[in-house]
This record gives C-alpha cells, sequence and structure tokens, in this order.
C-alpha cells in the first residue's frame, strides 16, 4: 500500500481516485481538512476499503509514525502543502510550517521507517515530493523552459517554503540515502480545484455574474496541464524513477491569463448562454499580486525521455472538461465557498 499526504486537496484526490481507479492497491490518506482539504471529492469512494483516510498533521511525528507502523506502505506521495501563492501573501506562517516543518517531520520519520525495513523492502521503498515550477523563479519572454538543473530562485514565501522543503528532500537522500524522487509541476486545472485559484474562480464568479479579476495587465504566462496528466507523471515516476532524480512535469501549455480567462467566458457562452451577454462584459483589470511572477514554462523532456510520460490532454480537450465538470458540480462549488471562502475573497479583493 501507499501512504499519501494531502489527499483530500486539489491533486491529492485526484490522484487517490485515479490510483484507485488504475490498481487495487491500498491507500491511507493522510490530510489535515484545512480550508482547502475537502471530503466531498472523495465521495465517490465511500465503503472501499482499499481507502482509509485519517485526519491529522503532518507535523505531528507520533501520528506519522504510528502510520508508518502500522500500514507498512512502500511509498510515501507527499502532497500536503499550503498551496496558494496569495494566501502566503497575506499570512506566510503557516507556509512555513506545513511546507517546510511538515516536510521535515514526513522525511525524519520516513528515514526512520526505511532504515528499520529488510534489505528488499529498503530498496523498494520510495518517498516522492510533489513540488511546483515556482521553485525556479520566472521567465522573460525569450528564457528557455524550465530543466532540472535550472538554478532555484523562489519570489513569493509560497514557492520560497517548496524551494526549501525540495533542498530537504535532496538533502536526506544525498546525506542518508532516503530513496527520494521529485517532481517539479506546472500549474494544474480540473475537477475539484478549490475556487480561489484562478481557473476555478472565473467560471464560479462568471456564473455568478460577478467581476472576473485580472491581475496587472492579465499577460502573466502559466504552463498548464490537466490534473490527471499530473497524476500519471507521479504515477510513472514512482514506477519508474530513480532514486535521487527530479523530474519536471508540465503540458506545453503556456497561456497568458488573460487568454485563459477569455477562453473560459467564450466556453461558457456555449455551454451556459447569459441573457445579459457575453461572460467577458465582466473582465475588470484590479491591481496586480505583489511581486508577480511573469512566466513559467516547464521543459518535460526528461520524464518524457526516461520515463516515456506525455501529457494525455490538450489544452482544448482538458478546458472544456473542466468547464462541464464545473457546470455539472454546482452544488460541490456552493459547498466549499463557506463563510471561511468568503472571509478570503473580502480580504483578497477588497484593496484592488
Ligand atoms: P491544495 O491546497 O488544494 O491541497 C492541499 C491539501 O493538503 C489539503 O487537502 C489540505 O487539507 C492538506 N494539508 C495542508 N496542510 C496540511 C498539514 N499540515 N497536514 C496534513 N495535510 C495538510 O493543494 P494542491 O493544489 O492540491 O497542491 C498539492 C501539492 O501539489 C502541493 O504540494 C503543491 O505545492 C503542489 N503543486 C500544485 C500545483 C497546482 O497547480 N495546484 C502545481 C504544482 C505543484
Ligand atoms: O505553477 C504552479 C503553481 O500554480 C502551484 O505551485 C500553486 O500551488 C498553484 O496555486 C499555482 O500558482 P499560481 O499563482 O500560478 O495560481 P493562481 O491560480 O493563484 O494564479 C494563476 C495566475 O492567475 C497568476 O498569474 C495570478 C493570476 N490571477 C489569479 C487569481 C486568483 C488573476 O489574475 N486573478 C485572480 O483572481
Amino acid at each position: 500500500m501507499i501512504l499519501v499526504t494531502g489527499g483530500a486537496g486539489f491533486i491529492g484526490a485526484n490522484f487517490v481516485l485515479d490510483w484507485l481507479r488504475q490498481s487495487d492497491e491500498p491507500v491511507v490518506n493522510l490530510d489535515a481538512l484545512t480550508y482547502a482539504g475537502n471530503l466531498e471529492n472523495l465521495a465517490s469512494l465511500a465503503g472501499d476499503d482499499r481507502h482509509t483516510f485519517v485526519k491529522g498533521d503532518i507535523c505531528d511525528r507520533e501520528l506519522v509514525d504510528s502510520l508508518l507502523a502500522t500500514y507498512q506502505p512502500r511509498a510515501i506521495v507527499h502532497f500536503a502543502a499550503e498551496s496558494h501563492v496569495d494566501r502566503s501573501i497575506h499570512a506566510p506562517g503557516e507556509f512555513m510550517r506545513t511546507n517546510v516543518t511538515g516536510t521535515f517531520t514526513l522525511l525524519e520519520s520516513a528515514r526512520a521507517h526505511w532504515m528499520a525495513l529488510a534489505d528488499d523492502a529498503k530498496g523498494a521503498f520510495r518517498f516522492h515530493h510533489v513540488s511546483t515550477d515556482e521553485v525556479y523563479g520566472s521567465l522573460g519572454p525569450g528564457d528557455p523552459a524550465f530543466t532540472e538543473t535550472k538554478t532555484y530562485e523562489p519570489n513569493s514565501p509560497y514557492s520560497a517554503s517548496k524551494a526549501a522543503s525540495d533542498h530537504l528532500v535532496r538533502a536526506w537522500h544525498h546525506t542518508y540515502g532516503l530513496p527520494v524522487t521529485t517532481s517539479n509541476c506546472s500549474n494544474n486545472y480540473g475537477p475539484y480545484h478549490f475556487p480561489e485559484k484562478l481557473i476555478p474562480l472565473m467560471i464560479a464568479n462568471a456564473l455568478a455574474g460577478k467581476q472576473l479579476p485580472v491581475y496587472g495587465d492579465g499577460m502573466q504566462v502559466r504552463d498548464w496541464l490537466y490534473v490527471t496528466d499530473h497524476c500519471s507523471a507521479i504515477r510513472a515516476v514512482l514506477e519508474s524513477g530513480k532514486p535521487g532524480e527530479v523530474y519536471n512535469v508540465g503540458g506545453w501549455n503556456e497561456k497568458p491569463n488573460i487568454e485563459i480567462v477569455k477562453t473560459l467566458c467564450a466556453l461558457l457562452d456555449e455551454l451556459k448562454p447569459d441573457a445579459a451577454g457575453s461572460y467577458s462584459r465582466l473582465i475588470t483589470y484590479v491591481t496586480d499580486r505583489p511581486g508577480h511572477d511573469r512566466r513559467y514554462a516547464i521543459d518535460a523532456r526528461k520524464i518524457e525521455r526516461d520515463l516515456g510520460w506525455r501529457p494525455a490532454e490538450t489544452f482544448d480537450t482538458g478546458i472544456r472538461k473542466t468547464v462541464e465538470w464545473y457546470l455539472a458540480n454546482q452544488a460541490w462549488v456552493a459547498n466549499v465557498q463557506s463563510g471561511a471562502y468568503r472571509d478570503w475573497v473580502e480580504k483578497n479583493y477588497a484593496e484592488r
């Protein structure tokens, strides 16, 4: 079996669902259920004894030790993190606790567990760390895409905390021999994406007739990957990635934010036309994010060459599926737009 952390969040939940669609290998899912964690994402697994959910904190060493001792997972897949750049600007403390101290705690617990394994199990064990392209910093328009050897130049409290966690993972391999792998992925989108991130926020706001807040000039570029393609990349790394290696994961889909927002408006105009006119009338330019990275782009040739991974979705197929999912799952959106969600929207957009 495998132990997944953060498996009630956006990518973690997609990973758990996808994993159990592909195999019968059980999953223990450790998640603290912060504002971003949502058991509704896993509702389709109710009664499925291949999935064990444990509510708990990755910073809780005793809990992590006992889970490793009880379940003896052959791998840990570490998604749990504070993940939203804007939140890290307002309140960086929790990012340091979960992303840095939490990763440190997991590594220490994994190391103690791994050291005590018999030789066979020791050789097969993996600690997979899920990270981001943001650790590499910001690109200019003509710069080559990020490769695995690009220098780390994180610019936000979020990306700095993820960079720190990547360095810890690297060091635990180099110093102690812990069999780790790391993937640095670009922006994901798809089902269960929390509606404070760009794509689901724009869909939710458009359907509610609210403004579509584009930061700055809207020409910041992100490299978008459909979430199940990220899941298949992680599976490929777990299966045949080499301990100590880093794999960049991306969809070769660089797009400026304003183009994403216009695409969403056009899809909504087609799938759920509004009598008041095109949703693009709601586009509003607002004050930029402080320190906003201009461009990310992933060079995914290594994972393709070494592990044979390629994304299955194009941007056109993935974004259409995503809009269709949100239209079909309005109750999910309404449920996560709780009091805490409204407080965040008030805080982030009131001064823009
Ligand atoms: P998310 O914010 O949707 O989910 C994070 C999950 O972690 C939540 O379920 C939350 O409850 C849990 N969590 C937070 N703190 C915890 C703690 N202390 N102990 C246990 N659980 C805790 O995040 P996401 O977008 O699904 O991202 C998952 C991972 O992928 C993160 O490590 C992120 O850095 C990385 N990543 C995300 C993207 C993206 O586009 N979203 C891209 C590349 C990499
Ligand atoms: O690149 C990978 C990263 O992608 C992950 O590591 C992060 O966890 C994930 O949250 C995401 O970070 P971004 O900051 O790129 O995602 P976000 O959806 O917050 O913003 C995407 C772009 O859209 C970014 O340039 C900021 C802009 N934006 C965002 C919001 C919420 C807007 O213009 N308006 C908005 O209201």
